[in-house]
């Protein structure tokens, strides 16, 4: 069976409640690899809009974990170099990549206005969001 909303409605859904409901979740925003390009481009979001709608591979903390396949956790944005700030007021980040049948195919990406706020248990249950969401894409492309 197909979901009975699209994918990116979902996905909307999701970044519009965990911003609203969770106290340490500032920015919420998934990045999808764009086509056959080596760069992210921007899909849903909530919070503050942001110009970072396209971020190359190897830029950014996005951009990082778009090479390494690895959740990224910055309790200091500021102590990173390789870092894109899209807020002033952005203290912190999280970035949990997407699998796809294995392939990395984006990221949920959160920023955080209060200091090194992100704990494993943000980081499994980030896993686990993406994980439901690549299931839905999983059923689609069947
Ligand atoms: N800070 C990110 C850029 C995206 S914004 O947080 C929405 C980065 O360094 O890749």
């Amino acid at each position: 069976l197909k979901s009975q909303k699209p994918i990116v409605v979902i996905q909307q859904e999701i970044c519009d409640y965990l911003q609203a409901n969770v106290a340490h979740y500032d920015w919420v925003g998934f990045y999808f690899k764009n086509g056959d390009k080596e760069e992210l481009k921007l899909g849903p979001y909530a919070g503050e809009p942001t110009d970072h709608t396209i971020i190359p591979f190897g830029k950014g903390i996005c951009g990082q974990v778009a090479v390494s396949n690895q959740n990224f956790v910055v309790p200091d944005v500021t102590a990173q170099d390789n870092y894109i700030a899209c807020s002033i007021t952005v203290k912190a980040e999280i970035v949990v990549p997407l699998f796809v049948n294995g392939e990395n195919i984006g990221q949920i990406d959160i920023d955080s206005n209060t200091p090194d706020p992100f704990t494993e248990e943000d980081e499994r249950f980030l896993e686990f969001v993406n994980s439901e969401i690549a299931k839905l894409i999983e059923r689609e492309r069947q």
